[in-house]
């Protein structure tokens, strides 16, 4: 089954369905913002958004097959009348956020469930600072939340893979001076922080 499920117009993909997280993301629909998505898998959160008015998504995944399904998906809508006419505006780039890149700034940049793929919270900091530099607006995080009282830990898996987990105490001592949201998942040991500028 797939991370995200896709289902608009033609295309119906079967999947978890991301769209109450969507709307904690979302309360009130994205009209005219301009969005990036940092991990975007098959892109549904700029599908979404860009449905609901969003005037530019780019959304950025570094594994090739989901970039290929996203375009893939997006060149089908280009017959579903409803979108047809803001489909230039939204594009998936295969790229790793770990590697340098400067995408310019976007009023929202989500990066959502994707800082406990890494291996180093070196990288989570850098990724998680460039995010928030890109953004305008507000930079929004996807978060495993930790089990302990800490503000990061790592979590092992039935496999034994490592997963970073972050509290939202590592976000208050990276971010100071901001305003901060905190949205527990009712449902799982997840979290969405909202870092204002
Ligand atoms: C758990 S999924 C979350 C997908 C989406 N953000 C969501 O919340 O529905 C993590 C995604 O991050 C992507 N990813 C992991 N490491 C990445 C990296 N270094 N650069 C870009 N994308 C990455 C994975 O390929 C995967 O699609």
């Amino acid at each position: 089954m797939e991370y995200q499920k896709i289902k608009f117009g033609n295309v119906d993909i079967e999947g978890k369905d991301r769209y109450p997280e969507y709307r904690l993301v979302f309360p009130e629909k994205p009209i005219d913002k301009t969005i990036l998505d940092v991990g975007c898998n098959l892109g549904f959160y700029c599908f979404m958004a860009h449905s609901e008015g969003a005037k530019r998504c780019l959304g950025i995944d570094n594994h090739s097959a989901f970039i290929m399904t996203a375009n893939s998906i997006k060149e089908r809508l280009k017959y579903y009348k409803m979108i047809q006419s803001a489909i230039p505006a939204l594009d998936f780039i295969q790229t790793d956020v770990l590697n340098d890149y400067n995408y310019g700034t976007f009023d929202v940049v989500l990066l959502l469930y994707v800082v406990h793929h890494f291996t180093k919270i070196e990288d989570a900091e850098i990724v998680i600072r460039k995010c928030y530099d890109m953004a305008n607006e507000v930079a929004i995080f996807g978060v495993l939340n930790p089990t302990e009282s800490v503000s990061f830990q790592w979590l092992i898996n039935r496999k034994g893979n490592k997963k970073l987990a972050l509290a939202d105490k590592y976000f208050t001592d990276l971010f100071p001076n901001n305003k901060i949201e905190v949205i527990y998942s009712t449902v799982d040991e997840r979290s969405i922080i909202k870092i204002w500028k």
